[in-house]
């Protein structure tokens, strides 16, 4: 486990996950019930921009610091960024839009970070943290008392078979909680993993599911974070030409006019 997410809070692909689980946040927290979220790499929980990690690669600056003046799509997670202060993971931004009917377990395999994440909710009783395997968590946490449930799938992809595990933990996710909404991230490095990506989702018998993906550049060089994607399971009604815009508006300020830089939304598998 050689990934420390330190090094890349506030690049464009935080930007794009984190505009997007924002959203997702917002159509959940619309009904009263309770929901559950599960956070299944759940990292340190926010970042400071200012430490060794982040200003050594510098990775922020062509991303959070590029939406200043946000345009509609973007102020609510740009709001938030800076309502929070430091620069957010997935378990602050979720934590900022919990209610007090809703609950969130955060899994974190790594020791350090496990125990940073335990420190920052300290005694919060709406939140759980666990230094547990992702994927044994999916089929152990879901499904939760609550009827409602957002999931958010976020892994490293140091594993070579990173693609697959997703698919294989969304099938199980789903088959445990069929009503839950899931959005796990990937990258985009070349074409093809992505796709074969898709192939296996269109593949797998899960239904209603939708990738979105975010291209700086023509995605042909493997060694290179070329754009990155989000597959949602169950997205809230709308969502898809929500995510056009939301998508067009970020490549707008985060591309840098390179060839082949730009966006697509794609249903997977219908209803
Ligand atoms: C991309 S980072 C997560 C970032 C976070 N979701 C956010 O948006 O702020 C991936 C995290 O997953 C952790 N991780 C890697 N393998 C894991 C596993 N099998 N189970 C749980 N966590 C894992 C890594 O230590 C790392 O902190």
């Amino acid at each position: 486990m050689n990934y420390r997410h330190a090094f890349h809070a506030g690049n464009f692909a935080d930007c794009m996950k984190h505009a997007f689980l924002v959203s997702l946040l917002t159509a959940t927290t619309r009904k009263p019930a309770g929901v559950f979220y599960l956070d299944t790499h759940a990292g340190i929980g926010r970042y400071d921009l200012d430490s060794d990690e982040a200003q050594r690669t510098g990775e922020w600056h062509n991303g959070i610091a590029k939406l200043t003046n946000p345009p509609e799509s973007l102020a609510d997670y740009v709001g938030l960024v800076r309502e929070i202060g430091m620069y957010p993971g997935s378990p602050a931004i979720i934590r900022a839009r919990m209610r007090p009917q809703d609950r969130m377990a955060c899994c974190e395999l790594h020791p350090e970070d496990s125990a940073k994440l335990r420190r920052l909710f300290g005694r919060d009783k709406q939140v759980s943290v666990h230094q547990r395997d992702a994927w044994e968590a999916l089929g152990a946490l879901l499904p939760p008392a609550e009827k409602r449930a957002l999931v958010l799938i976020d892994p490293p992809y140091e594993a070579t078979d990173e693609f697959e595990r997703v698919v294989e933990g969304l099938k199980l996710g789903v088959s445990r909680m069929r009503s839950a909404v899931f959005a796990a991230w990937y990258p985009v490095k070349h074409r093809q993993p992505p796709r074969e990506f898709h192939r296996a989702l269109r593949a797998s018998g899960i239904r209603d599911v939708v990738a979105v993906e975010l291209y700086l550049r023509e995605p042909l060089d493997a060694a290179r974070l070329n754009g990155c994607g989000l597959v949602i399971v169950n997205p809230p009604f709308g969502f898809e030409a929500v995510a056009a815009q939301t998508l067009e508006d970020l490549i707008g300020r985060l591309g840098s006019g390179e060839a082949g830089a730009g966006f697509s939304v794609e249903r997977l598998t219908d209803e």
